[in-house]
């Protein structure tokens, strides 16, 4: 069959965006039945379902017993902002970034906490930094899996485990479909709308002893708005670890993320979901390795990640074009398949360079995936003599 025949089989889920993601399989709104609609959060109920989503969450993520796990304001920015606003200053700071969310990161050490002693450790798109540059007597921030780029560590054996600084580490497209090494961790953030394919609302900031440690020995020279104060009277607020969210959370999007728990659980928990996106991204890679036309923006498979996958075009007329018609053409391609209803939002993020981002997490089934691939030869094959005409 010719790449330009429209394939036969069609993803039954269209959705491969990269945040909000896909629902779990078989979503329906009546996973949110139970909720405690019109009920107050500190009420027993309502606080229970909270501690509940703490509780499911680190038995699911094997996090360590004595870590504190909150459920705070602002989705996974609003957890990495609370941690950098109450914890850096302390000490110089490493920052690293290979993709915009990072770059994010940077600007606020930078320009807006401006702390004097930063240094930033830098790699292109589709790149990780080099990793041993990187002084561990000093606070280190850093992306676990850079969203926009596809490009994630391989693990945690870069990281000190002697180390005198706190390893930051912002896991929104990790946790839940890689391993993270806690041991070598101190601050990891979250939010609900990624791997497990919940509601945007709220993020989630876990807490080692030794991160706990710096709350308390450490008062930053700014002030800190209510929403990010985790101390009271030189102590840690217990509550906000147990359920007592600072403000008023969504009991809507409680419900769905702890409908999204109990599904990761039954699927095998952690296991299971890093199989579910490993298989995603093995079936991109078995595709690519035929594709005249598709790379991936992470050549080193050693950093490939297996939620964000960023694809290139690699067929040389595209590199001939301008890069306002690069840009147009992969949109091109990703707009098809939006009209086509195979596949929705998967342009590159606006700042990466062009290309198509297809989110591979736990959620998206591998089937669906698979179907994808032949609709994405399609696509290129629309756009390719235009392209051609360009050149
Ligand atoms: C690595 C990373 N950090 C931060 C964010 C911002 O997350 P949120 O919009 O949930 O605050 C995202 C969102 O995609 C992300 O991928």
């Amino acid at each position: 069959m010719s790449a330009s025949a429209r394939p036969a089989t069609r993803p039954i889920v269209p959705n491969f965006s990269s945040g909000p993601c896909a629902k779990r399989p078989g979503w329906t709104p009546a996973a949110l039945s139970g909720a405690a609609l019109g009920r107050s959060h500190r009420a027993k109920v309502g606080k229970a379902k909270l501690n509940e989503v703490i509780t499911r969450s680190k038995a699911i993520l094997g996090m360590p017993a004595d870590w504190k796990l909150g459920i705070v304001p602002g989705s996974d920015t609003g957890a990495v902002e609370m941690a950098l606003w109450s914890m850096l200053g302390a000490r110089g700071v490493d920052v690293l970034a290979w993709e915009s969310f990072g770059e994010g990161w940077v600007t606020d050490v930078v320009k807006q906490l401006k702390l004097p002693d930063v240094r930033t450790i830098k790699a292109d798109y589709g790149r990780i930094p080099d990793l041993a540059q990187v002084d561990w007597k000093r606070d280190v921030v850093f992306t676990w899996n850079g969203t926009t780029s596809g490009a994630r560590v391989a693990d945690g054996a870069w990281i000190a485990a002697d180390r005198e600084g706190l390893a930051i580490c912002d896991a929104t497209s990790a946790a839940f479909a890689m391993d993270l090494a806690w041991d070598k961790l101190d601050v990891v953030t979250w939010s609900w709308q990624k791997v497990l394919g919940g509601e945007a609302a709220h993020g989630m900031l876990a807490l080692s002893p030794r991160a706990v440690q710096r709350l308390l020995t450490y008062k930053p020279a700014w002030p800190l708005p209510k929403l990010f104060r985790m101390t009271s009277g030189g102590k840690v607020i217990d509550g906000i670890f147990e359920g007592e969210t600072i403000n008023t959370p969504s009991m809507l999007a409680v419900e769905d993320q702890l409908d999204a728990l109990k599904w990761a659980e039954s699927i095998g928990g952690l296991k299971g979901l890093i199989a579910r996106s490993e298989a995603n991204l093995k079936v991109l890679e078995t595709w690519v390795a035929k594709s005249a036309w598709a790379g991936f923006l992470t050549e080193d498979k050693r950093y490939r990640s297996c939620t964000s996958i960023c694809l290139k075009v690699k067929e040389p007329s595209f590199a001939r074009l301008s890069p306002d018609d690069q840009a147009a053409a992969a949109k091109k391609i990703a707009s098809l398949l939006e009209k086509e209803g195979v596949a929705l939002d998967i342009g590159s993020y606006r700042d990466a360079p062009p290309g198509l981002r297809i989110w591979g997490g736990a959620t998206v089934e591998t089937s669906d995936m698979e179907a994808l691939t032949g609709w994405l030869d399609w696509a290129f094959a629309q756009v390719e003599s235009e392209m051609l005409a360009k050149v």
